[in-house]
């Protein structure tokens, strides 16, 4: 299965540095230091653009409101914009092409809930973590998969490219089978549909997706512990640094509790 996210990462890796290529012949190629390549955007200045990309398809942290894109991810990044006097801008694109945009230069850093892996580790450098979290797994309320041992040999949806799905594809080997899905809602609605037996996925939208659809219920267990960070394009230190910099500031004067506190309600 590792195989399989692999040759997707590359894919889209390859996809990445083809449009990057066809793209703009860069204006200050000169600043550019050398082992960098021209469409690389990422530069840290005062007054510029910070771009951040994201897969709003994940509430509370990133999710569609009217045209614009809100949640806890598009909040603290806004925070760390301000601090560093920079521009937002956020671009929506798929969960698993995330890591190549970053790894391509094209923007700056990566918020989605993403959770730190060794795997991903391999590809880009996390911040400090800002958040604690941990895969779920969804069912019907009638349902008697009553804990992760349950998952074998079932049917489970996943949204592709996670964590839920590089977990989840461990059991292929113990005969589940894993649907993926573009969005983490449609392994949820496929679960009311009778499409699947189970859905894996982080807490929070779990939360969301089950208080939206009628039927489903979230298992106490949890699949797994994790926690979110920052991605940012490897050896870019001076943006890391800052970006950790800024994130000290907000834990320290309680912004990103009032983020938080916007979102998630404590149980
Ligand atoms: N925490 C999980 C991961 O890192 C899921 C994140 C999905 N995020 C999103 N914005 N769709 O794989």
């Amino acid at each position: 299965m590792k195989k399989k996210v692999l040759a997707l990462t590359l894919a889209a890796l390859m996809a990445a540095s083809l449009t990057a290529c066809g793209g703009s012949s860069n204006s200050n190629a000169t600043e550019a230091p050398a082992d960098t390549t021209a469409a690389d955007k990422t530069e840290v200045a005062e007054g510029g653009k910070l771009v951040m990309v994201t897969n709003a398809e994940f509430p509370p942290y990133e999710f569609h409101d009217g045209d614009k894109i809100v949640g806890i991810d598009a909040e603290i990044a806004q925070a760390i914009a301000d601090e560093l006097g920079m521009e937002l801008e956020i671009e929506d694109i798929a969960f698993d092409s995330i890591i190549p945009e970053i790894v391509s230069g094209k923007a700056h850093m990566g918020l989605a809930g993403m959770t730190v892996t060794d795997e991903r580790k391999q590809n880009v450098d996390f911040s400090d973590t800002y958040a604690a979290a941990s895969q779920k797994i969804i069912v019907k309320e009638d349902s008697e998969i009553a804990g992760p041992d349950d998952l074998e040999g079932i049917i489970v949806g996943v949204q592709l490219g996670t964590t839920g799905d590089l977990y989840v594809s461990d059991l292929e080997e113990q005969n589940t089978t894993v649907e993926r899905y573009s969005k983490g809602f449609e392994a949820v609605q496929a679960l009311s549909q009778g499409k699947v037996d189970a859905v894996v996925i982080d807490g929070e939208p779990a939360k969301t997706f089950v208080s939206q659809t009628a039927g489903l219920k979230i298992l106490e267990e949890s699949f797994t512990d994790e926690e979110y960070a920052i991605a940012v394009k490897k050896g870019n230190t001076e943006l890391l640094d800052k970006i950790n910099a800024a994130l000290k500031t907000l834990k320290e004067n309680g912004t990103l509790d009032e983020i938080v506190a916007k979102y998630i309600t404590a149980e």
